[in-house]
């Protein structure tokens, strides 16, 4: 019989490891927060983890602020009215049932990924890419095949990827806009992705940048899912709405695949004050436009100093510029951080070499312009 537990080694027992991928799989590691470090006498700007520098919408504040005497009550058993207001959000084109909405739109991809995933099931991902499509899907015991963007400008490899997809695939990753390549998907290529794959097969397109792109033929998983493709649209609270320390997303999706990823939702998923900001945030269209209005600026005056600076750059569609500086680029981040600049390398997206920049406030951005001044002279 198997008890669990065999022999000894050391004072602590051994166990039985039933699920031996869950220690093999790639270990995401977030950028360091400015809690985290110490001993700086001089003002950082945090520019690694592409946060809103203008702060949070401040209707999600003051939705905080009213419920932050109601914490001795649990929250909504399940995030419904949330559901409700995304649908109102979304125009009455999507039905409440249509959304899946949780912690954070990490904390959504891994209910789809538990549901769709498992031992010797396939997805595909598409490196540089957001590590937790892999990081999660391994840990339900998937195997995960990659089928690179294509040098130099990260496109994607449409072809590639219908080639890879067996009888195993249940999810094909895309981003767009993605990160760390800032790089998008066209509407036709997206167009042909979507009509090609057989139907085990769900299209999962991360758009949690979308409110940043401006290219003309960007197109959003909506028109996927209300022409009823077995499509699912990951969104999230922590970029443009400025609420990542709050954790909270959600996907929208067909009904079907929506409420059967719903089964592995829990009670009091999300929290109080969660939920409210959520819902208040959505009204916030001001806060969404300033911010945007701030990057699309921005990120022009960050393009002249690179060319200028002969920093190599690949242009965004988000609020962040992956670039290749000349040095390694350990060494730049160590360079840029004593110049009180933090950016993040993002070699374990699959661009080694490579370096994330954030594009923050016109005065964080200066100061990284300067910092890069002063490191490449
Ligand atoms: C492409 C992409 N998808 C999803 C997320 C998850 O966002 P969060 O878990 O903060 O909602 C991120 C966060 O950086 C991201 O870059």
């Amino acid at each position: 019989m198997t008890t669990g537990f065999t022999k000894r080694k050391g004072m602590e027992k051994e166990i039985n490891i039933y699920k031996p991928y869950l220690k093999v799989s790639v270990e995401y590691k977030g950028g360091k927060t400015l809690n985290e470090i110490q001993n700086i006498d001089k003002p950082i700007y945090k520019l690694s983890s592409n946060e809103n520098l203008l702060g949070s919408s401040p209707l999600a504040l003051a939705a905080i602020m009213g419920n932050i005497e109601n914490l001795n009550s649990y929250p909504d058993r399940t995030p419904q009215r949330l559901q409700n207001k995304l649908s109102e959000f979304y125009q009455g084109e999507l039905s409440p049932n249509q959304f899946i909405c949780g912690p954070s739109g990490s904390e959504v991809l891994e209910l789809i990924i538990r549901a769709f995933m498992g031992e010797g099931l396939e997805c595909l991902i598409s490196n540089p890419a957001f590590l937790v499509y892999q990081m999660f899907s391994e840990k339900q015991g998937g195997i995960v095949k990659d089928i690179p963007l294509k040098e130099p400008d990260f496109g994607l490899d449409v072809d590639g990827l219908l080639n890879a997809i067996t009888d195993k695939t249940r999810i094909l990753f895309l981003t767009s806009p993605n990160n760390p390549t800032g790089s998008y998907i066209p509407e036709k290529e997206l167009d042909r992705i979507v009509d090609s794959v057989p139907d085990h097969v769900i299209v999962v397109i991360d758009e949690v940048y979308f409110q940043f792109a401006d290219a003309h033929d960007f197109c959003r998983p909506l028109k996927y899912v209300k022409q009823g493709k077995n499509v699912v649209g990951i969104n999230s609270f922590s970029k443009a709405y400025g609420l990542a320390g709050l954790r909270m997303g959600y996907a929208y999706t067909t009904e079907k695949i929506a409420d059967y990823v719903r089964q592995l939702s829990k009670p009091f998923l999300v929290n109080l004050l969660g939920l409210e900001a959520a819902i208040a945030a959505l009204d916030d269209d001001q806060f969404i436009q300033e911010t945007v209005e701030l990057v699309q600026k921005e990120k022009q005056k960050i393009y002249n100093a690179f060319d200028r600076l002969k920093l190599h750059y690949w242009k965004t569609q988000g609020n962040f510029i992956l670039t290749k500086p000349k040095m390694d680029a350990s060494d730049f981040e160590d360079k840029m951080f004593q110049e009180g600049i933090m950016v993040r390398p993002v070699a374990n997206f699959g661009a080694p070499g490579c370096v994330r920049i954030t594009i923050g406030t016109a005065e964080a951005n200066d100061a990284m312009i300067a910092a890069l001044e002063t490191i490449m002279k």
